[in-house]
């Protein structure tokens, strides 16, 4: 297989060594800055020999270089700096998204697409309208990491070392996200018996804030170690063909009472890429957060919708 990887920042380049170690293909690290892709591709390279990984990383700005990859991973952009709101990126990073959706808009060949750029639900929108791909084709990651988050805060909270946490995060990557509370179970067991509904709004609310936790104590720069993660969970349960949900942006045809948006729902991923939308029997209230969570993001993509 051949990885494409849209922007050699942190993110790109994490999930660069990620899909090293995993020994899934060759790969090429794409950046304007072009002597960063090439400088991180030696680097990955050099690592190469602790995996045994029999494939290898190649850097620069060149676009033909990917024209045959299986997956496109689109991380270029800018990350948010402290204070700054994912949203104010919106309209730098829709450019970005753009101008990068027209290059790979020439291929012969239609791969796999997974948006992270930030605002994510935008940008995914925006690839999903300029690309004109199936929409089985086109993901975006967001719902992987803040699931991992919430599990991260449920371990907390319970202090326990158990990773047997079922947890999941759906609607916007943003400020209102739908931690589903009432599904989560720890070792088997529904969260909402165990611990009192107090408890229950603080890991919410950190969850929702994973992101700006991080980017607070960087100072410059945000997460990349969980987003590669995340990314590279979405890819393999597409290579391994594992009909397995996980909470992806997708583009929403009715589900959920949702049209013509990209927001986080339980997709079904296989060696298709996003087969459908899982409908889940998720509670009232959570149903109402993710009508506001979709109405967030409808409000965002107008803004840029007569730009497409
Ligand atoms: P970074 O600043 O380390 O890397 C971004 C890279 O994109 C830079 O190397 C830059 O030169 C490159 N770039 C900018 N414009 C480009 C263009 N037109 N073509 C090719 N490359 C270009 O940022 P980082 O930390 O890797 O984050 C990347 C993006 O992912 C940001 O928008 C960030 O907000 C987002 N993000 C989203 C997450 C999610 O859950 N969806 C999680 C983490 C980050
Ligand atoms: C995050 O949640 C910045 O969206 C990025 O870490």
């Amino acid at each position: 297989m051949k990885f494409g990887i849209i922007g050699a920042g942190n993110v790109g380049a994490t999930i660069a060594h990620i899909l090293l170690f995993k020994n899934y293909g060759d790969i090429y690290l794409l950046d304007i800055a072009e002597d960063i892709a090439k400088g991180k591709a030696i680097d990955l390279n050099q690592s190469k020999f602790l995996f045994n990984s029999e494939y290898s990383v190649k850097g620069g700005n060149d676009y033909l270089e990917i024209k045959d990859a299986d997956f496109i991973i689109i991380t270029a952009g800018l990350a948010r700096k402290p204070g700054m709101s994912r949203d104010d990126l919106l309209f730098k990073n829709f450019e970005i998204l753009k101008d990068i959706c027209i290059k790979i808009k020439e291929f012969k060949k239609e791969p796999f697409i997974i948006v992270v750029s930030n605002p994510l639900d935008i940008m995914a929108y925006t690839a999903y309208k300029i690309l004109g791909f199936s929409k089985s084709k086109i993901l975006g990651m967001a719902g992987v990491l803040d699931s991992y988050r919430f599990m991260h805060f449920i371990q907390n909270t319970f202090e326990t070392k158990t990773t047997k946490i079922e947890a999941m995060t759906l609607g916007s990557h943003g400020d209102t996200m739908v931690p589903l509370t009432s599904k989560v179970r720890v070792d088997g067991e529904l969260l909402i018996s165990k611990i009192l509904p107090e408890k229950i709004k603080e890991i919410e609310e950190k969850t929702k804030n994973g992101g700006a936790e991080i980017v607070n104590l960087l100072k410059s720069g945000s997460a990349y170690y969980a987003p590669a993660a995340a990314v590279v969970r979405m890819i393999d349960a597409i290579v391994n063909d594992e009909n397995i949900v996980l909470p992806c942006s997708v583009y929403a045809e009715g589900e959920y009472g949702i049209n013509d948006i990209f927001i986080g729902l339980p997709a079904l991923l296989n060696k298709n890429g996003f087969e459908r939308v899982e409908i889940l029997d998720i509670s009232q209230d959570e149903k109402n957060k993710l009508l506001n969570s979709a109405n967030s993001i409808k409000e965002q993509i107008n803004k840029i919708n007569n730009k497409i």
